[in-house]
This record gives C-alpha cells, structure tokens and sequence, in this order.
C-alpha cells in the first residue's frame, strides 16, 4: 500500500457498510471512504455511532492484509496509536490518551473511537474495515453521553482541518502497518502504544460478561491483549470481543 484513493460522499448509511461491500470485489488495500454524514453510523458492540454533524470525521479504510485472518484484528491497535500519535502531532497536546483497545480519550473523555470489521470473499480470502470517527468541532452531547464524550474543540480550543487529519491519520497509519504486515504482530509498536495508554500501571475493572474483575493494567502484549496483574500474583491476558476495561471511577 503505497498510496490511497480517498472517495468521498455527503452522507451514506455507514462508511463501515460502504468499504465491507466494496471489499468482496476489491482486491487491494488503501480505499478510503469518507462521508460527511451518516444515517447508520456503527459504534462497536452493536452501538451507533453519532454522525449527523458534518463538521465530524467520518472515514472507513479498506485493507487486505498479508497476515493470517487470525492476525486482523491487531489492525485496530495499529490504527489506535497511528490516530492518538496524528492527534498530539495536531493539537500539540500530550493529554491525549489511548484507552485500550482502541478508544481516544482527552480529559478523560472520548474524542475518537475505531470499529474493525472483517469480511470474506467466496474464494476464501479476507478483507479488513477500519472505522474512524472523531469529533472535531464543538458540539453538544446527548445526557447519558456528557459525561463520556467530548470533541477536540473544546479541549484544544482549535478547530483542525477535517482534510488535514484525515491525511496526517493516514500518513502515520501507512508507516505502521507496513512494518505490522512485515513483522506479523505488534512487538514494534509496544513501547509507543503503551507509553499512551491510559490507566497503566493503574487499577482496572474488566467487564467480561463472564464475570467482572479487578486488577491492575500493565500494557498490552504483541497480539494486542490487555494484560491485567490480578492481587494473587498472576496475569491475565484480555482479548477485546465483548469486553471493555474501565478506570474503577467511571468510563476512564
Ligand atoms: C466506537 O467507538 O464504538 C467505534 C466508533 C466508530 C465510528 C466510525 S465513523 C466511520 C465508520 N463508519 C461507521 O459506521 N463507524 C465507523
């Protein structure tokens, strides 16, 4: 992947939607798909995703990765620290976080969030969406979301250029998942992407909906795994699927 070809739209369904259609006849990685605004935006675990405001980014990325299928979701990962690195680089803020796996947070509140999805061709073969959306201008929060979410605007008081993120994002995306297709996992990214995860070295609370527990984050692994520290001594290694990691205050 050398280059990208960027479509743009005014509004779709969702971008996610787009490219996952798109994949089943495209054969090379570096579609990008953008709209201004989305009528069925998709958050992760069956949650939509707010886009009716066009001053928001809304893009999906189409690739077909060189590692096995098994290997795909680390994606998500590898565009975490590409999207919180192009983020600081823009805003000139450091309090910008990583909130494992793959939410940004500033202030303690989200200001960006990634949905991967796979799909597969009738030859077998696999394709990889990467979902980005981020809240760029100023805007106001549904209630149950205010004290969740919040929007580069009113933490950096500038307003960034959609076209300027979206291109520095796919800059610092393509340098990372070259080597990630060379290496096979994450091992090149773990001092960087821990180095901005939120809550390390701290406690945590998994919420697995086999059960919750406590324990203390110490970073992911090379398959992209949060490994928690429990009181006993041993370490557990999260997998993403449903679950989700909190401070034990509240979302951060
Ligand atoms: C999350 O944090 O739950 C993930 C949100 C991902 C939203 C983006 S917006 C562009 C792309 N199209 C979608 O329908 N979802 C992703």
């Amino acid at each position: 992947m050398h280059s990208y070809h960027i479509i743009q739209f005014e509004e779709v369904t969702s971008t996610n939607e787009i490219a996952l259609q798109a994949g089943k006849t495209e054969f090379a990685s570096g579609t990008v798909y953008v709209a201004k605004r989305q009528t069925a935006g998709r958050g992760r675990r069956g949650r939509t995703w707010e886009s009716s405001l066009a001053q928001n980014l809304y893009f999906s990325l189409l690739l077909c990765p060189k590692v096995a299928a098994d290997k795909a979701h680390m994606v998500t990962i590898v565009m975490a620290d590409a999207l919180a690195s192009a983020l600081r680089d823009m805003t000139g803020s450091e309090d910008i976080f990583i909130k494992w796996p793959n939410d940004i947070v500033m202030d303690g509140k989200k200001v960006s969030g990634i949905l991967t999805e796979m799909g597969f061709r009738e030859d077998g073969s696999y394709y990889v969406v990467v979902g980005v959306g981020v809240n760029v201008g100023k805007q106001q929060f549904a209630d149950e979301l205010s004290q969740k979410a919040t929007d580069l605007e009113s933490q950096c008081g500038v307003v960034l250029t959609k076209e300027k993120l979206l291109e520095t994002v796919l800059v610092q995306f393509e340098k990372r998942y070259e080597k990630f297709e060379t290496v096979g996992d994450l091992s090149f990214l773990l001092p960087h992407y821990n180095g901005m995860l939120i809550n390390r070295g701290r406690n945590v609370r998994v919420l697995d909906p086999k059960g919750e527990y406590e324990g203390v984050s110490a970073g992911i692994n090379t398959a992209g795994e949060l490994l928690v520290k429990m009181s006993d001594g041993s370490v557990k290694n999260v997998y993403a699927g449903e679950v989700s990691v909190r401070g034990i205050y509240g979302y951060v």
